[in-house]
């Protein structure tokens, strides 16, 4: 059987070859200490035969969620092809190599924020105070011609066992593709939309 993660990096080519907005947006869920669900959107920096790559914040709630509970979902929508796909694996971490070659096609002011080491998600005073503090660091840095990694900067790989493609029509008779992952390799079902 094909291997379904190679048909979702066509499509994801596709999606972007549509230039459909959300190409790379990929809303993704994990579970806390309290078994409660949490769904933010992360965007996908690479998608190959290994699965789905994404960078973070280390210090933010949800990868200490991933480090306790390592089976996670996440769902893409990509409206110019019509189509959902939910994705269900197993999280590890992005290759140091890989995360490196990410840093550095970040913009600039992107890897400044890094640099502030904030607690993702924690409060702070106010979003003037995020600016003030981006650029201050700005203008102290105006010299510096490279950003270092920020080691707060992270990667981490969603390895699917379970890919759903659902075709979505407007008769609501929805093709709905489901593969698998078990010993002997892939399988699939049908499913009832
Ligand atoms: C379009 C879009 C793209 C985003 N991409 C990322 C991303 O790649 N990595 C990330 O950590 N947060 C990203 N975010 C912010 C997350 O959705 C989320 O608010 C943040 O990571 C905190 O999540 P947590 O509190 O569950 O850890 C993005 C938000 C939007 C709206």
């Amino acid at each position: 059987m094909k291997n379904p993660v190679s048909s979702l990096r066509k499509l994801w080519l596709s999606a972007h070859g549509k230039k459909d907005d959300t190409a790379d947006y990929f809303l993704l869920a994990s579970v806390d200490g309290r078994k409660r669900p949490h769904v933010r959107t992360v965007l996908i920096k690479t998608l190959g035969p290994g699965g789905i790559g994404f960078v973070t914040n280390r210090t933010g709630p949800k990868v200490w969620q991933f480090k306790h509970f390592k089976t996670v979902e996440g769902c893409i929508v990509w409206p110019k092809l019509t189509l959902q796909v939910r994705v269900a694996g197993k999280i590890k971490s992005m290759p140091k190599k890989t995360v490196q070659k990410l840093w550095k096609r970040r913009p600039r002011e992107a890897q400044i924020l890094y640099q502030l080491g904030l607690k993702q998600s924690s409060p702070i005073p106010s979003y003037n105070y995020l600016l003030e503090k981006v650029g201050a660091l700005q203008k102290e840095w105006k010299k510096k011609r490279k950003i270092p990694l920020a080691p707060n900067y992270v990667g981490f790989v969603l390895v699917p066992t379970l890919i759903e493609f659902l075709h979505h029509n407007p008769t609501r008779l929805n093709k709905r593709e489901l593969f698998e992952k078990k010993k002997g390799g892939w399988q699939k079902k049908i499913l009832a939309p």
